[in-house]
């Protein structure tokens, strides 16, 4: 191709599938040698196709992320639709926008050239319910979504069609044991299948109490303390049943950490229920931030208690909304 005609070509040969993306292209003065694959149709297009053997990638360059290894598949324009993607033990879950429908198959062959371990790969839709749990459907491999994740330490059975899990909480998991001493009494409502305390009780010699509602996450999260009891410090409880119900009964504890479902109002619950800290996780605009760190303020003078709070954001849920964690420390 003469070089002012190399990119838009390049653009069209990805999108036929027919760009060879594991070779590096080549100028030639002002020409430049685009790698093309071995296939029929290159001759029907017009171009001039010679019998080059251009240079290999680095294997480390070529499969170093699925945006790389999809480059070359997909044009420039389809890239910039593909969304992050989670790995959850042997399942992958991406979202597909409607752009990007017409690449399933593309996706699902880029996930297990960069991930070759993986059996199941999902589509995501969003979380609905009390319970929080995401729709998904298998667009590839074995048809299950449940499987046993490692993060911090620990093994997390989950079952994505039954239970919430989210494995991006694992910086968070980790950050809130570094604030655990050892001795602490620690309560964890809206716990799911358990990845704070089973985290918490790797690491620190702790008491916790931990409280779900949801049966199945309830029974995963029992069989998660087995799985992994032989690496606690720590001791667990776990209660099925309504927090709203079950925490009036029970006495307060050193910390709190309330991984709070969206929609649902626990702070006066939950605050009620803490001597020293209370982490308490919402969705916030950024706008309404400051707003939100008064109102527990407020909520502490309600109970006759002194505080002071640190709203650290989490991630970025929708534009310009956050998840965020309240560190709350009661005096
Ligand atoms: C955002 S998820 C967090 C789950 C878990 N802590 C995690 O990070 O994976 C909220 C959890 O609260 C549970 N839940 C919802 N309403 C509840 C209630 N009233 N009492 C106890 N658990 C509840 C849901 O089933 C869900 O597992």
């Amino acid at each position: 191709m003469p070089r002012e005609k190399a990119e838009p070509v390049k653009r069209k040969l990805k999108k036929l599938n027919l760009y060879d993306g594991r070779r590096r292209p080549k100028r030639e003065d002002e020409f430049v040698l685009l790698p093309v694959v071995d296939d029929e149709r290159v001759y029907s297009l017009g171009y001039e196709v010679l019998p080059v053997e251009l240079p290999l990638r680095p294997e480390r360059q070529i499969y170093k992320n699925l945006e790389s290894v999809l480059a070359e598949r997909l044009s420039e324009e389809e890239l910039k639709h593909l969304r992050r993607y989670d790995v959850i033990g042997d399942i992958a879950v991406i979202q597909i926008p409607p752009e990007l429908e017409h690449r399933v198959d593309d996706i699902v062959w880029g996930l297990r050239k960069v991930h070759p371990f993986l059996k199941v790969v999902a589509k995501k839709g969003f979380h609905e319910g009390a319970f929080r749990i995401r729709d998904y459907s298998i667009i590839w491999g074995e048809k299950r979504l449940e499987t046993v994740h490692r993060e911090n330490g620990v093994e997390i059975k989950v079952d994505l069609s039954k239970a919430f899990f989210n494995p991006r909480m694992k910086g968070e998991r980790y950050r809130l044991t570094q604030l655990v001493r050892d001795g602490e009494r620690i309560l964890i409502p809206f716990a799911g299948v358990l990845p704070y305390a089973l985290v918490i009780a790797r690491y620190r010699k702790v008491k916790i109490t931990a409280v779900e509602l949801n049966r199945e996450a309830y029974e995963l999260g029992l069989e998660n303390i087995e799985r992994n009891r032989k690496r606690l410090k720590g001791e667990i409880e776990f209660i099925h049943g309504d927090a709203f119900k079950v925490l009036p009964e029970l006495p307060s504890y050193d910390r709190v950490i309330s991984p709070t479902p969206r929609g649902v109002d626990a702070l006066t619950l939950t605050l009620s229920k803490a001597e020293r800290w209370l982490h308490y996780y919402d969705f916030v605009h950024e706008n309404e931030i400051e707003a939100f760190r008064r109102r527990i303020i407020e909520e502490c003078q309600k109970l006759g208690r002194e505080c002071s709070v640190r709203v650290k954001k989490v991630s970025d849920f929708k534009p310009h909304v956050f998840k965020v964690c309240a560190d709350v420390e009661l005096g």
